[in-house]
């Protein structure tokens, strides 16, 4: 078991979220990103950025944290989450609420965490915002029409077939079937396009947009960087990408935070994909690498 530094605590992994983040990570892509992530293998050899369990050792400068708690933490760059045992900045742990489970709310976090700065900060979600989200079903959307929807906006959700009644059942007033009616084809006029997932794009989706629209993508493309470079000068429909990842370790923790208040409410859940244990972690990654699971897949070590 690791020792804790003066700040940090360790916990006892109860589950440990597999993102797509981390398979592309895994496998090296896209090929420029090795420049950051190691050029012949992954310089972080451990995976695992999202995690849940006990803690078991509290450093010597920590107060705000007891041994026995019950919390999630993000560990971020410096991942490791995929082990019997991780140590972290005290300072990124929050408690998992009475009633919230701890592999609902590692599930609620992973998603959560991005769906939530997206449509807080980017998208100005209120009640009436008119938001369609491509992808739903998938971490980031499941939490996104969610967080919508309890926000008051009108949500319409596009996912495929088997995804639909789920997608609904989170709070999507509208859902779309991608494999009956493709993205080009939806028709209705939208505040906001959030896509979850990149499978679509600003000219395939301008169509969607309000006249002072904007298309929201998670997923990097040369085009989209442009267009959110570009943003400050354009009029009407805009486009822009955001990086969740990259915000400050204490604005991750209020979220998560928030999101497991909102979770303790009822508000919101986590949802929860397929589970594997840790020693399978080849077989949940090559789920995920699969691209169609719903909510979060999480390992059990
Ligand atoms: N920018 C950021 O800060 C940030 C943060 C987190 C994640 N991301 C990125 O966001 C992306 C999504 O992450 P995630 O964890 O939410 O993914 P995910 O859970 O793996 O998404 C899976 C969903 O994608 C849907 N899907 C698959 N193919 C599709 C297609 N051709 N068209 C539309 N939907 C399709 C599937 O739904 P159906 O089969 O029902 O359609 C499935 O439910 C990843 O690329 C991730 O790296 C970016």
């Amino acid at each position: 078991m690791p020792v804790p530094g003066p700040d940090d605590v360790v916990l006892a992994v109860e589950a440990v979220a597999v993102s797509r983040a981390e398979t592309a990570f895994r496998a090296g892509d896209p090929p420029l990103a090795r420049l950051a992530t190691g050029l012949r293998r992954p310089r972080n050899r451990v995976l695992g950025g999202d995690v849940g369990g006990r803690v078991v050792a509290v450093g010597e400068r920590v107060i705000r944290v007891q041994r026995g708690d019950r919390v999630v933490a993000q560990t971020g760059i410096a991942m490791g989450g995929y082990a019997r045992h991780v140590r972290v900045p005290a300072a990124s742990v929050v408690p998992v609420p009475d009633g919230v489970g701890t592999h609902e709310a590692v599930a609620l976090v992973e998603g959560g965490s991005t769906a939530l700065p997206f449509l807080r900060d980017h998208a100005h979600v209120r009640p009436g915002t008119r938001l369609l989200v491509h992808g739903a079903a998938g971490a980031v959307g499941a939490a996104a029409v969610q967080l919508a929807a309890h926000l008051g906006a009108d949500v319409t959700g596009v996912c495929g077939p088997d995804h639909v009644a789920l997608v609904r059942s989170l709070g999507a007033a509208t859902v779309v079937d991608r494999t009956v009616t493709p993205v080009e084809r939806v028709r209705g006029t939208f505040d906001v396009v959030l896509d979850a997932v990149g499978a679509s794009s600003f000219r395939r989706c301008r169509h969607l947009l309000a006249p002072r629209g904007l298309y929201l993508t998670t997923v990097p493309s040369a085009g989209i960087l442009v267009r959110t470079a570009l943003r400050p000068l354009a009029r009407g429909r805009t486009a822009a990408i955001a990086f969740t990842g990259l915000r400050p370790a204490a604005d991750k923790a209020s979220d998560a935070v928030h999101l497991l208040g909102l979770a303790a409410d009822g508000a919101v859940r986590g949802v929860v994909d397929r589970t594997w244990p840790l020693e399978e972690a080849a077989a949940a990654h090559a789920y995920v690498d699969a691209g169609h699971k719903a909510g979060a897949v999480l390992l059990l070590p």
